[in-house]
């Protein structure tokens, strides 16, 4: 299984367009801080990529990848479709900037696809520009990434959806309660028998989630904030990160500790700019070193 980390920020970015805190300031002046918004492209069995989560990066992190350019016909793109772990905008604004597509397939919960059609109407919208296919995640048995029957070599990665929230975006928070609002991804390869698990915004940390973290070899989750106090501290929420439906990293329901306990490969994503670990020198870096657990960084490969 090859995953490409595409972006491991939070929504607004690092530097977020209009904030001038130290993880953003930090890395305007040094640009090797800076990180796209949290994404990943996966390799299915026949070579092409589905990207998680379309993000307002996804035309820059396309051509940073070269695997993900176009050819050798001239409108010839090796990227198949996008699964949405959720319908934040963060997640989900990219969809627009991939309307060029002769079309396009979407994995998306009932919800997520919901709130994107009725309140972002991007069906409507998206419609006279590229066919889109919806294909609904499959929360109880994991079906072929690619949507077609395994081929002879061992075939197509396996995808199904884990339930971790019923946290609505702000735009949809009237809409009917559902548990499959947020979900993380669980990819198995039964080619090596490994599987990974996605999770990049974590309100809750559900049973399902722990089911499939504790047998998954590789898992990548909601590092937005390092403690619960840091949004309120810097200014940016009068809501704690547990408010703000991200369980922060640091404390005593911070997932570091859940983590260290996982024989799993573990790795932080969607960090928002408040947290300190947006700077490489920050000590919290050793303390996740000391659990054995990794911060994720824009062009990583993960291989497993
Ligand atoms: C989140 O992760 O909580 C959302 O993406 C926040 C936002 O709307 O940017
Ligand atoms: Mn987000
Ligand atoms: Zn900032």
């Amino acid at each position: 299984m090859l995953l490409q980390v595409l972006g491991t920020a939070a929504g607004g970015g690092v530097p977020q367009w209009n904030c001038a805190c130290p993880g953003c300031s930090g890395a305007r002046a040094h640009p090797e801080r800076r990180r796209r918004h949290a994404s990943l492209a996966v390799r299915t069995g026949e070579g092409r990529w589905y990207i998680v989560n379309a993000t307002p990066d996804i035309g820059d992190q396309i051509e940073a990848h070269p695997a993900l350019h176009p050819g050798p016909g001239p409108r010839q793109t090796p990227i198949a479709g996008v699964v949405l772990t959720d319908a934040e905008l963060d997640h989900t604004l990219g969809l627009a900037r991939l309307r060029e597509a002769d079309g396009l397939d979407i994995l998306a919960t009932a919800p997520v696809r919901q709130a994107l059609d009725d309140r972002l109407r991007l069906g409507e919208v998206l419609g006279p520009y590229t066919a889109l296919t919806w294909r609904e995640l499959p929360s109880h048995s994991a079906r072929p990434l690619s949507g077609y029957s395994p081929g002879p070599d061992g075939g197509d990665l396996r995808i199904s959806a884990v339930p971790v929230s019923g946290k609505r975006p702000r735009y949809a928070a009237d809409s009917p309660e559902d548990d499959a609002w947020v979900v993380a991804l669980r990819l198995y390869d039964p080619a090596t028998g490994k599987s990974a698990v996605y999770a990049p915004a974590v309100a809750a940390w559900s049973d399902a989630l722990h089911g499939a973290a504790a047998e998954a070899d590789c898992v990548i989750v909601d590092g937005t904030f390092w403690d619960d106090e840091e949004p309120r501290r810097t200014g940016i929420s009068s809501r704690t990160a547990t408010g703000m439906g991200h369980l922060p990293i640091d404390g005593p329901d911070g997932t570091a500790g859940i983590l260290a306990t996982l024989s799993a490969r573990c790795l932080y994503t969607h960090l928002n700019n408040t947290n300190p670990l947006v700077d490489p020198a920050a000590a919290q870096h050793k303390r996740l070193a000391r659990l054995g657990i990794e911060v994720a960084e824009d062009e990583m490969v993960i291989e497993l």
